[in-house]
């Protein structure tokens, strides 16, 4: 596997949470795994093995010289890509709103190393990309390694995460990635638009395709979701497919969740009042606020997630007796947005910006509902990992949120409109208010099971299906 971020290593999405349950699952499954990230600033490598002092990587005519250190973890071999002038700064992608600079030549060198790591360190049958900052693996294994016969055999997965993030930069800059000038063309594999596409060229080279869920897979090859890369996503629909994302209940179950002052459970839901109570406290909400639906909101502050919708129907939605714990960093309009509520409604909005792990769970287990009303979402993970928490989604019925959420335990609206997400959070409220219907509810949504080892039975039939020849055929 090859990606950017991995839980428990770096997280700024829910990448990380794949890149760090998706591997063991396979592990447990029989697979032999390497994940391959960055070793940024922000990495703590306590106990790590250094594996590899000097490794030598070709990027567009200069040598860079890397370390690669290792941690293993639950059955897999995490290595580091350990280049210092590369990766060892403040931030992962960008410092406040600006991204580096040099992203195409940072990733585009992470790629070539991971390819190294593949010759020296550890030998694959796959090498699974994911998303753009590592998307250049499979057009440099199928040009200029096509003739390396290291690589014989070798397959290559993309995996989509998000088509809105592409990895595009200025098509001048092409000629530092050490490809052929040729793919820089017009309608070139690296061409989009006058611009460099990272994504658009894994697309192109990839032996196959996934993305997060099987809704996602299906609109991305429309004009409304495809960022304008639908038509290729099309001609490539034979080898694109959708596998869900699972959740690593190790980390994300109320029954052992080491964040949250008391632990529940399906059978024993006392400890999830205590959860409301301590979380109402921790966002100064007053008491009177335990009688009336809390709805959690757990985010990236960015357009894909639907917040505009959240600001049309929060007045709406606080005089139907609800109040809101919000917690979320990005957009600055957002951020200013959700101040702007906090400020109106101190006794009803609880906001805090920032990023904060420990209390995303507190979230998760305190709030009565979680709202994920996205314009877009490939997967989404918070609405999964609410559902084991008894907090009840209300969702927008797109992509991974279609798929997770069923009636009986959430609620979906259709249209990306205030109107259809106030009705849909009002139909919620008055749920609410039948207590017995409404527990019923939670303990069918805590009962639901997306556990990883699903998903890594897909993946590894996936493999499977690219590396052993077909029954009676002979291999490529
Ligand atoms: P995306 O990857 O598009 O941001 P997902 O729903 O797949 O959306 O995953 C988001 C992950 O990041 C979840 O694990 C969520 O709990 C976490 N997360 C998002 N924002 C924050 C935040 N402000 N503080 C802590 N965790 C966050
Ligand atoms: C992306 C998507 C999100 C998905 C996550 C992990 O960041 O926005 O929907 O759950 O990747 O696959």
């Amino acid at each position: 596997m090859v990606g950017s971020e991995a839980v428990p290593f770096v997280k700024t999405g829910g990448l990380a949470d794949v890149l760090g349950g998706l591997p063991p699952a396979l592990a447990r499954a029989g697979h032999d795994v390497a994940v391959v990230i960055p070793k940024y600033r922000k990495v703590d490598l306590f106990g790590a093995e250094r594996v590899f002092h000097e490794l030598p990587v070709w990027l567009g005519g200069h040598l860079h010289t890397v370390a690669v250190d290792r941690v293993t973890d639950r059955g897999v071999q995490f290595l580091f890509v350990n280049c210092p002038w590369a990766f060892d700064r403040e931030g992962i992608y960008n410092v406040g709103n600006n991204d580096y600079y040099d992203n195409h030549i940072r990733f585009a060198l992470f790629s070539r190393a991971a390819i190294e790591v593949a010759r020296r360190v550890f030998r694959p049958n796959v090498i699974h990309a994911h998303d753009w900052q590592a998307s250049l693996t499979a057009p440099y294994l199928k040009t200029s390694h096509s003739s390396d016969p290291t690589f014989f055999g070798v397959k290559t997965v993309l995996t989509i995460h998000n088509l809105g993030y592409q990895g595009q930069f200025a098509l001048g800059l092409g000629h530092e990635l050490g490809l052929d000038p040729a793919m820089l063309g017009p309608g070139g594999p690296l061409e989009f638009h006058g611009s460099l596409n990272f994504l658009k060229s894994g697309i192109v080279f990839a032996d196959a395709i996934s993305t997060v869920s099987k809704a996602y897979a299906g609109e991305i090859q429309t004009a409304e979701f495809g960022f304008g890369l639908d038509g290729l996503l099309r001609s490539r629909a034979d080898v694109l497919s959708g596998i869900l994302n699972g959740v690593d209940y190790s980390e994300w179950n109320p029954e052992h969740d080491r964040y949250i002052p008391r632990n529940y459970s399906a059978d024993a839901l006392e400890g999830k009042k205590e959860c409301k109570r301590s979380l109402l406290g921790e966002f100064g909400l007053p008491e009177e606020n335990m009688e009336r639906p809390l709805i959690g909101i757990v985010s990236r502050f960015a357009s894909q997630k639907g917040f505009d919708l959240v600001a049309e129907v929060a007045r709406g939605l606080v005089d139907l007796g609800a109040s809101l714990a919000v917690l979320g960093s990005g957009d600055p309009g957002y951020e200013n947005m959700f101040r702007g509520l906090a400020a109106w409604r101190p006794d009803r909005v609880g906001l805090r910006i920032g990023y904060d792990n420990p209390l995303s769970h507190r979230i998760e287990a305190g709030a009565d509902m979680f709202l994920m009303p996205s314009r877009y979402e490939p997967c989404g993970l918070n609405q999964i990992y609410s559902l084991r928490y008894g907090t009840i989604p209300i969702v927008r019925a797109t992509g991974g949120l279609d798929d997770t959420i069923k009636e009986g335990t959430g609620f979906k609206f259709w249209s990306y409109a205030g109107h259809d997400l106030y009705e849909c959070i009002r139909v919620a409220v008055q749920a609410y208010e039948d207590r017995e219907g409404w527990t019923e509810m939670m303990v069918r949504a805590m009962r639901e099971d997306f556990s990883w080892d699903v998903s890594a039975r897909e993946y590894g039939a996936l493999y499977d299906s690219l590396v052993k020849p077909a029954a009676g055929g002979v291999a490529a």
